[in-house]
């Protein structure tokens, strides 16, 4: 079972302006997964502190796997993706350029979202886009081959089926 860290980044989900429901479609999914969901926040859009808080996730909870939503656009207080990239070892933009595909046959905003993924020692972490309906078009199309992929990562499995 893998362990999953969840963090909504949004100045108004954090000030309780605004209902987190990306976060929760996040939870439902992944626990209709089968994952364990450790750790579920909500933060403002600052580098700094969702930068500790992935790094925190990542190395003292342990997850294997780390899900934002949010932050990922161009407005000025957008970063998602640079607190990401601090906070990574390894990229794996295989997985956002997927997002980015499946999106932009949805809608050609997907071009907007700046979301990267990478991997932090043995966590994997992805920048879904803020909105609810993003963040379920993103998942259900990456879900089963990041599985495959954290099989990879942890070292349950050796290698991608030839
Ligand atoms: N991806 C999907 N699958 N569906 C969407 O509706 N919205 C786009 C994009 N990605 C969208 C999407 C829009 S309008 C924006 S502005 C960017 O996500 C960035 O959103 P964020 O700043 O909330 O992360």
């Amino acid at each position: 079972m893998f362990k999953v860290g969840i963090i909504t980044a949004s100045d108004k989900g954090y000030k309780k302006e605004r209902e987190d429901l990306s976060g929760k479609v996040i939870n439902d999914m992944i626990t209709q997964k089968g994952y364990k969901v450790e750790k579920y926040v909500v933060l403002p859009d600052e580098e700094d502190i969702i930068y500790k808080e992935i790094v925190y996730m990542a190395d003292e909870l342990g997850v294997d796997l780390i899900l934002t939503t949010g932050g990922t656009g161009f407005s000025p207080r957008d970063v998602t993706p640079e607190a990401t990239r601090k906070a990574i070892d390894r990229f794996a933009p295989g997985v956002s350029e997927a997002i980015r595909y499946y999106s932009l046959q949805i809608t050609p905003r997907a071009m907007l979202s700046r979301g990267i993924s990478g991997i932090r020692n043995k966590t994997l972490i992805i920048n879904l886009p803020g909105s609810p309906k993003a963040v379920r078009e993103s998942l259900e199309y990456i879900i089963d081959s990041v599985h495959h992929g954290l099989e990879i990562m942890t070292g349950k499995t050796r290698e991608c089926a030839r």
